[in-house]
């Protein structure tokens, strides 16, 4: 057998074998594994996450600006970046080349080609705003929150250089959420309700 063949056997085997390991409730994963977890392509820029909502403590959406009202968080043009680098040029060598890669984008006109970390299919519907702002997200203390943090789905993205992909986004990812979720509204006398079984919600 040769070696792709060998590898594929080992995940269709384990993939299939994962439901019965882990109970019946994640029978969802039934899939082959989606191997895009840790996603971190190399970006025409180095752009740190880390100096710009770490350090610096950026709202992720003074970037991502239409995350709480529209279907995608949006890429930020890089207009934004020139609101701060019109006149921050850097103090290291190494951040002033790459200031100045940013700067000369927006001096010519170009934008940037990031490339996309996250990707689930066309046939999957996934909406950000449902998920920032109308969702309702009980604490530990069992207050009610507008909305899960972007770290829930993206992970400590401010400790991350360029964005990395932190979860498989699979079906199972989807539905084992919501299937908790609906488990602690119904506990806490709230009435909404993610779908689990209504395949057109995200199949339309
Ligand atoms: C709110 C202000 C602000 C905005 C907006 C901003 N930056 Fe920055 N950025 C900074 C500051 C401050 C530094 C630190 C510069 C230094 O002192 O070296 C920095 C550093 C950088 C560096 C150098 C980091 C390194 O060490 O290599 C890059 C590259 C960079 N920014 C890219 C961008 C890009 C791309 C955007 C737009 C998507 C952006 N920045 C938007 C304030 C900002
Ligand atoms: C962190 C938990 C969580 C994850 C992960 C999650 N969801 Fe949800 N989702 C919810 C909750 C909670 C609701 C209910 C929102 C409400 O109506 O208050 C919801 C609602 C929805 C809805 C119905 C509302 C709408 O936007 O039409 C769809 C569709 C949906 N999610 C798709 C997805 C897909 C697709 C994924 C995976 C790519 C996903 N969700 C991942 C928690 C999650
Ligand atoms: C419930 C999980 C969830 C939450 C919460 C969430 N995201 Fe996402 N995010 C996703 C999924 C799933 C994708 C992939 C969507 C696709 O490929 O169409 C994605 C894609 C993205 C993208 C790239 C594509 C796009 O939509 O423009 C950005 C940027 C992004 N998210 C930023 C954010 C920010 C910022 C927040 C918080 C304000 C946030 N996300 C909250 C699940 C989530
Ligand atoms: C200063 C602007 C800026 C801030 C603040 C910022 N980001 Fe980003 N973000 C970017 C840029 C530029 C990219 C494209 C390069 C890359 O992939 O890292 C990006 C990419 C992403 C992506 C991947 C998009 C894709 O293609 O799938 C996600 C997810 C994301 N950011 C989430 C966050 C979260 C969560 C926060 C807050 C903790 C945040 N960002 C704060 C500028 C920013
Ligand atoms: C909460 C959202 C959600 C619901 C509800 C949902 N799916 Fe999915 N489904 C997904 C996502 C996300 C993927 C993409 C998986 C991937 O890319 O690996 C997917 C993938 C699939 C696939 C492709 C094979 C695979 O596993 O990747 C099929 C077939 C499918 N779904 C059928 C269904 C059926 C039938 C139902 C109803 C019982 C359903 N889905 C309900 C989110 C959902």
């Amino acid at each position: 057998m040769n070696a792709k063949l060998a590898v594929i056997f080992f995940f269709l085997t384990f993939g299939f074998s994962m439901p019965v390991l882990l109970g019946f409730r994640d029978v969802y994963d039934i899939q082959l594994p989606n191997l895009h977890t840790y996603y971190q392509p190399e970006q025409p820029i180095p752009f740190s996450h880390r100096w710009h909502a770490g350090v610096l403590n950026m709202d992720c959406q003074y970037c991502h600006t239409s995350a709480d009202h529209s279907r995608h968080a949006g890429i930020p043009n890089v207009s934004t970046c020139w609101n701060c680098h019109e006149k921050v040029l850097g103090k290291t060598t190494t951040a002033q080349e790459n200031i100045t890669k940013v700067r000369n984008a927006y001096l010519k006109g170009e934008s940037v080609e990031w490339k996309r970390v996250h990707n689930v299919a066309d046939f999957v519907y996934f909406n950000h705003q449902t998920h920032v702002r109308i969702a309702k997200f009980i604490d530990e203390e069992g207050k009610v929150h507008d909305g899960f943090s972007c770290q829930t789905c993206h992970g400590p993205m401010e400790n991350a250089g360029v964005a990395r992909q932190a979860e498989n986004l699979s079906m199972g990812w989807c539905v084992n959420c919501h299937r908790d979720w609906n488990e602690k509204y119904e506990k806490a006398g709230i009435e909404r309700f993610a779908p689990v079984n209504a395949c057109d919600a995200c199949h339309r």
